[in-house]
């Protein structure tokens, strides 16, 4: 039986779950592959945790580029981060390993230029766990769905914001105290920047987009709000009009062009995705054939990336090492890109939440409305209410219908400057992920 080498840098928390799921299902793994797939060396920096590497056949090495030089063919990069994960992965490719990486960040900035090297080198770039932890969604939208047209992606992309909306609404919080939580119970990092605004999503949005509609990896297109400024009164008033609020991860073809975008958004309540709480990750995709397809699972966490792992590793062992044809997975190697426009968010088109506070006096319902109607934007909804703080002002919430969002902002601009409003209005964009 053929032996396969496996190298494994990094020995964190998905390094070791990935030791541990390969140790104990490397049979079954062997079986279905028929070879025999080793981890035969592992790059450890911490030599106290290189020490609990008993097994002898295993090389440690606490360089991770002299695992590059040795005889491995699949080199495993778990280090995370950019810049030495960078070089580790090119340096991979350029030796003629294979590479599978769990790294978001690294593949949304610089994906295109890798997986360039990797094409040249002949060689496997594979990114499945970079995208919803354990969720096989990349393999799904390269291979079950590769015969659609798919028209929409809205996921739930980033477990930490699923957990604090999910928290600010079950314990009645602001997001300040919902975070606080979400660090206590190990979701969120010390710094969740990443998380909170965005970014995370950010990233795996690009990926999936280039997978939907076939185009490069572009981050730097990616619109991006996060949810540091959703209040646990939006998250009332948007049940109040039969939403939840989600941060959503959203691809979507026009005929204008490509939506790429992420932020809080406003879902049906009782919509599959408004019910995917706490660290969750579920991705609706859209295909013209299959229709409504949700991807559900743990988006994050050891073992559940370790899966994903170990699964390119497969891939690798059965599409290139066994004389399998590579260019068989778009997106990896030999794909051909097309060149769609992107849209700038002022051109996205949806229908919107406002939310201002007025003075509770005559006419002002009336400048409002007035103003909307002069940029075309139709209400469909609206509610009043007294803020608990002043009897002389009133809280005003309007659901619109769909408009574009440049008329949206040409008449927030407009309502601002009326001397009754105070203060901002606070914008949301609603999802209505219909199918059709
Ligand atoms: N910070 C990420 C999340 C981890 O919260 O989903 C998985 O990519």
């Amino acid at each position: 039986m053929k032996s396969i080498k496996i190298g494994l840098i990094g020995f964190g928390n998905v390094g070791s779950a990935i030791f541990d799921v390969f140790n104990r299902n490397a049979d079954l793994i062997n079986n279905r592959l028929r070879v025999n797939l080793k981890l035969a060396a592992i790059s450890i920096r911490n030599l106290d945790k290189a020490k609990l590497i008993s097994d002898k056949t295993i090389t440690v090495y606490p360089d991770p580029f002299q695992l590059i030089y040795s005889d491995v063919d699949i080199v495993i990069e778990v280090i995370g981060g950019i810049d030495i994960a960078k070089k580790i992965v090119e340096k991979a490719i350029q030796n003629k390993k294979h590479v599978v990486t769990a790294n978001k960040e690294l593949i949304a900035i610089h994906g295109k230029e890798l997986l360039q090297l990797a094409k040249e080198n002949g060689v496997l770039l594979l990114y499945e766990a970079a995208v919803g932890g354990g969720i096989p969604i990349i393999k799904s939208l390269r291979e079950g769905l590769s015969a659609n047209k798919i028209e929409w992606v809205a996921g739930i992309i980033n477990g930490t914001t699923n957990y604090i909306l999910t928290e600010m609404q079950r314990s009645r919080g602001e997001f300040s105290q919902a975070l606080q939580q979400a660090i206590k119970k190990g979701y969120a990092e010390k710094d969740p920047t990443f998380d909170i605004e965005g970014i995370d999503a950010a990233h795996k949005l690009a990926i999936i987009a280039s997978l939907c509609f076939d185009i490069d990896i572009q981050y730097d297109k990616v619109f991006c709000e996060g949810i540091a400024n959703i209040e646990l009164k939006d998250i009332d008033y948007a049940k109040k009009f039969g939403y939840a609020i989600k941060l959503l991860g959203i691809a979507k073809r026009r005929k204008e062009g490509l939506e790429l975008r992420v932020h809080p958004s406003l879902v049906p309540i009782d919509s599959m995705i408004a019910n995917i709480d706490l660290a969750m990750n579920g991705i609706l995709v859209f295909g013209d054939a299959v229709g409504p397809t949700l991807h559900y699972g743990a988006g994050a966490g050891g073992e559940p990336t370790a899966s994903s792992i170990l699964a390119d590793v497969m891939d690798a062992v059965r599409f290139n090492l066994l004389g399998g044809n590579n260019l068989i997975r778009t997106g990896s190697v030999g794909t051909s890109v097309s060149d769609k426009r992107i849209l700038l968010i002022d051109d996205t088109r949806t229908s919107y939440y406002l939310r201002m506070r007025v003075r509770d006096q005559v006419g002002v319902m009336a400048d409002v409305t007035q103003i909307l109607a002069a940029q075309f934007i139709s209400i469909e909804a609206m509610f009043q209410g007294e803020p608990l703080d002043s009897k002389d002002r009133a809280e005003v919430v309007i659901i619109t219908h769909q408009t574009i969002e440049k008329n949206i902002n040409t008449a927030i601009m407009q309502i601002e400057n009326l001397h009754v409003v105070d203060g901002s209005v606070k914008l949301l964009r609603i999802e209505s992920l219909e199918f059709s």
